[in-house]
């Protein structure tokens, strides 16, 4: 099953978006299958970011990333990483459709909520940065079996 790297960014947490959030993904079907909350180190930020790392704005993208705790999220489903990219709405908030996880609660594009996986590569990648093997749960749905 195809899985991918949800992260609710500290802007988020600070607004108290984390349960509307994951909700969404919840309710759309998708599966959670490993969570945790931390506060991302220097390291990990560079790492996450690294295809930006000549980019201008690099700088402050980490400094924000590390500003406090996110939700750090993997979830598996039917085509999810095309789809939850779909769910957040485009990188700017002002482009992001109005209904999307951005387009719902973001105006600046250096505080726009979450972050999600842009392949199934970047998944991969991305995922290996927060979770060990082991930490993927697995888990079959007991009511509702008809959703993936
Ligand atoms: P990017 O990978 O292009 O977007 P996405 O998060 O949709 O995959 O960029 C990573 C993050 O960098 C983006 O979410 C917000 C920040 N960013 C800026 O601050 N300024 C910019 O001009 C761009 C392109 C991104
Ligand atoms: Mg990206």
């Amino acid at each position: 099953m195809e899985r991918t790297y949800l992260m609710i960014k500290p802007d988020a947490v600070q607004r108290g978006l984390v349960g509307d959030i994951i909700s969404r993904f919840e309710k759309k079907g998708f599966k959670l299958v490993a969570m945790k909350f931390i506060r991302l180190t220097q390291e990990m930020a560079e790492k996450h970011y690294g295809e930006h790392a000549d980019k201008p704005f690099f700088a402050g993208l980490v400094q924000y990333i590390t500003s406090g705790p996110v939700v750090a999220m993997a979830w598996e489903g039917n085509d999810v990483v095309a789809v939850s990219r779909e769910m957040m709405g485009a990188t700017h908030p002002a482009k992001a459709a109005p209904g999307t996880i951005r387009g719902t609660y973001a105006v600046d594009i250096g505080r726009n909520v979450i972050h999600g996986s842009d392949s199934v590569a970047s998944a991969e990648k991305e995922l290996a940065i927060y979770f060990e093997e082991a930490e993927f749960v697995q888990w079959d749905r007991t009511v509702e079996s008809w959703i993936v």
